[in-house]
């Protein structure tokens, strides 16, 4: 009876085709345009398929089932899935919310509020002549290093300002009326703009010497490690593993879902759409290559360098319509930034829901205003090194050390057989045991792997060049207290047992 008011009082999508959009449009954010291309670019063009398929078919696919399975499952957000596992668990849930709500959103939302910026000043190609000196120089007056605070940026404070009000109108409104009906907006809208800039982008001059170069198969470098840890790492943060994401939204899904075959759906969407962008990435670089009569070598770069200085300066070489393409290509970063912000507000807002009961709408609209003023020291004139030390520890150690924690504790602890009988129970695609053999050992070893290469490469050189002193400061300690606050919260009690949500 209980269980039944519990789950009749749960949001629930209001369509298939709603979750999977929102799912997609969680995984699809600026990774997927701005730093795919360029992994490929660097790790051997076509080659590196090799590396990221694998990847995506030993870790990235087996942990989007794990947690749509746990989710749906548990039927509640991370905290409370991993309270359902075991009390001694939930912690694990609260961290991975914890740390992407105040830490990646952030600093995330800073980004979404530059490209919202940069699309208004697409409209008159305000970066001139120069886009490198206008970006670090004038937009974001950046100071001799991360302890020189300096000031706020107002004119990026009121982009800021309009992305969380953006974020707090999506989550506010709920599962069907927010999140739903946004991403099924936002995603169709991505789709076409991302398709303008890629057919405009073949028919520019270069275009072909661009793509040629992105995706010319170099099978030498699958000799290096590096490749194989650069694909690992990005299936993980492009699909939203570990995030807690995830395991929310399939809290939502009603109790007959395909959770196999949607997470194949939600993974290779993701993937076939970096992939594509890609073409129009270098179609776009192939051509400023073409222009100024330079290597292509010397034009390609990857996120902030890309988006910011490389794409603006090939928009002011455009024929014709350079600032509607501007709107266009920043427009589409704004897009795909959004949909993933607010899964990550989503899955804060439902794990505070689930323990504390408190008014979902209350929760959305405190959180907002504390996400806005964490934003702040991401908005100084020395946010972008606080921005690139805090996404460096959060990348590659918080999510990392959190899925390597998720893949253990059910695959060895609670046992992956358990959740794969209940997963096939509701899926006509069936599970076997290659899954239990990728979650109990290679998405761990793998994810062990990346994290102790990361671990020594940190050792052997500082991170960024940055001071000892700021990455313990900034990065490490920014990891610790988000543990110590999950563990805080996790002692608390529990009004209703959480186990009591979960399906049989
Ligand atoms: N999956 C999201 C991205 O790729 C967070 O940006």
């Amino acid at each position: 009876m209980k269980n039944s008011a519990l789950a009749h009082h749960r949001p629930q999508w209001k369509t298939h085709i709603g979750f999977l959009l929102a799912a997609v449009g969680s995984a699809i954010g600026l990774g997927n345009i701005w730093r795919f291309s360029y992994l490929c670019y660097k790790n051997g063009g076509g080659a590196f398929l090799v590396p990221y398929i694998t990847a995506l078919f030993i870790v990235g696919i087996p942990l989007m089932i794990l947690e749509i399975g746990l989710g749906h499952k548990m039927r509640g957000s991370a905290p409370a899935s991993f309270a359902s596992v075991s009390r001694k668990w939930e912690w694990l849930g609260w961290w991975q919310v914890i740390f992407v709500m105040f830490g990646i959103v952030l600093y995330y939302s800073v980004v979404i509020s530059w490209c919202l910026s940069f699309l208004f000043f697409s409209f008159n190609l305000s970066w001139g002549q120069d886009p490198n000196a206008f970006f670090f120089k004038k937009f974001l007056m950046v100071s001799k290093g991360p302890f020189n605070i300096g000031d706020v940026r107002t004119g990026i404070i009121f982009s800021l300002l309009l992305v969380w009000f953006l974020n707090w109108l999506i989550v506010f409104k709920g599962v069907q009326k927010g999140l739903e009906r946004a991403n099924k907006i936002f995603m169709p809208l991505l789709f076409i703009l991302i398709a303008i800039i890629v057919f405009w982008g073949f028919k520019l001059p270069g275009a072909r010497e661009g793509i040629l170069v992105y995706l010319r198969p170099d099978f030498t470098r699958l000799m290096d490690v590096r490749v194989w840890m650069d694909a690992f790492s990005q299936i993980f943060f492009t699909l939203s593993l570990g995030f807690g994401i995830m395991i929310a939204y399939a809290s939502y899904l009603p109790v007959k879902s395909e959770i196999v075959r949607d997470s194949l759906i939600i993974s290779g969407v993701n993937c076939l759409f970096s992939l594509f962008v890609g073409l129009g990435v270098f179609a776009v670089l192939g051509y400023m290559a073409h222009t100024t009569s330079v290597p292509i070598s010397s034009v390609v770069s990857e996120s902030i360098g890309l988006a910011f200085i490389a794409f603006p300066k090939a928009i002011s070489l455009l024929p014709a319509f350079s600032r509607i393409f501007g709107v266009l290509f920043f427009g589409s970063l704004v897009i795909a930034g959004l949909s993933s912000s607010v899964s990550i507000i989503e899955a804060f807002t439902s794990g505070i829901v689930d323990k504390f009961h408190y008014s979902r709408k209350a929760v959305v609209s405190s959180l907002v205003v504390c996400g806005f003023l964490g934003s702040v020291i991401f908005v100084t004139q020395a946010g972008l090194y606080w921005l690139d030390i805090v996404d460096h520890f959060l990348t590659q150690y918080g999510l990392v050390i959190a899925a390597i924690f998720e893949s253990i504790i059910l695959g060895w602890i609670y046992k992956s057989n358990r959740l794969r009988q209940h997963i096939n129970h509701y899926s006509s695609w069936r599970l076997r045991g290659w899954w239990d053999i990728c979650i109990k050992v290679a998405a761990p070893l793998a994810l062990t792997v990346i994290l102790v290469s990361s671990l020594v490469e940190e050792l052997s050189c500082a991170y960024g060049g940055y001071s000892r002193l700021a990455l313990v400061l900034i990065g490490r300690d920014w990891l610790i207290y988000t543990l110590f606050f999950a563990i805080l919260v996790a002692s608390h009690h529990w009004k209703i047992d959480p186990r009591e949500r979960m399906l049989s």
